[in-house]
């Protein structure tokens, strides 16, 4: 796989105030993580987009639990998100507010495309533009390493993440029966970033 370069941090959701959005140096601890970390600062909270420690897969994994897994069995446990995220060709951010989490999300580097596994906002802190922003970010490090296609899979019954990934630019391109613990289809998603790439 293709050496990852320096990430540039995408623009800000529109409506963040940028007085409000500040930019934050830090450094990469390994291949995939962010070099920086942008400050989403509302009345109400500060929330930070930042590399997950390995401390934070409990966490991760209740609340995808609660926000993803609703009504199947609990799948992505503690002991599987810290699996996904010591994976060399993966990376996990998280938003956090404080000491809360607000929203992470998990993704793997493959030959041809990056896969988003897992992607959760908290209820309090949806509607922001932290879903888009680490969407982006998953997007900026695709590319930076080599990558212009990102997948991933959605529940076919959540009509509000289907929505979320078509504003983002992302296209419905298969259904597969059961995907979920043969319960629940899944809606397979994908978005091509050579139109990105070439338009900057
Ligand atoms: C889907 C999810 C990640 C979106 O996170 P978010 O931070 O609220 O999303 P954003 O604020 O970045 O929204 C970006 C755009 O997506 C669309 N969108 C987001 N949530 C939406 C909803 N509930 N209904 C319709 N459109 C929605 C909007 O167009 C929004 O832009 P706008 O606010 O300017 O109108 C969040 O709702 C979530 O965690 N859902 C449950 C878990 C899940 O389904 N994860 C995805 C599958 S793994």
């Amino acid at each position: 796989m293709p050496a990852a370069g320096r990430v540039t941090a995408p623009k800000p959701h529109p409506h963040l105030n940028a007085n409000n959005l500040q930019e934050c140096p830090i450094e990469s601890p390994g291949q995939f993580q962010p070099r920086r970390i942008w400050l989403l600062s509302t009345p109400m909270s500060t929330v930070t987009l930042g590399p997950a420690r390995m401390g934070d897969a409990p966490a991760i994994a209740h609340l995808s639990r609660d926000l993803i897994e609703t009504d199947l069995p609990w799948s992505w446990t503690p002991r599987r998100v810290a699996s996904l995220m010591r994976q060399r060709e993966s990376a996990a951010v998280i938003a956090r507010d404080q000491n809360r989490l607000a929203g992470f999300i998990l993704a793997q580097y493959g030959d041809e495309s990056a896969h988003i596994a897992l992607l959760g906002v908290a209820n309090e802190y949806r509607r922001q533009g932290i879903g888009r922003r680490m969407v982006q970010w998953v997007e900026e490090t695709a590319m930076v390493a080599g990558l212009f296609l990102v997948r991933l899979e959605v529940r076919a019954i959540k009509r509000e993440a289907r929505h979320f990934y078509a504003r983002l630019g992302y296209r419905e391109t298969d259904r597969v029966d059961g995907y979920y613990s043969g319960l629940e289809d899944a809606i397979k998603m994908s978005r091509d970033l050579r139109a990105l790439s070439t338009s900057k």
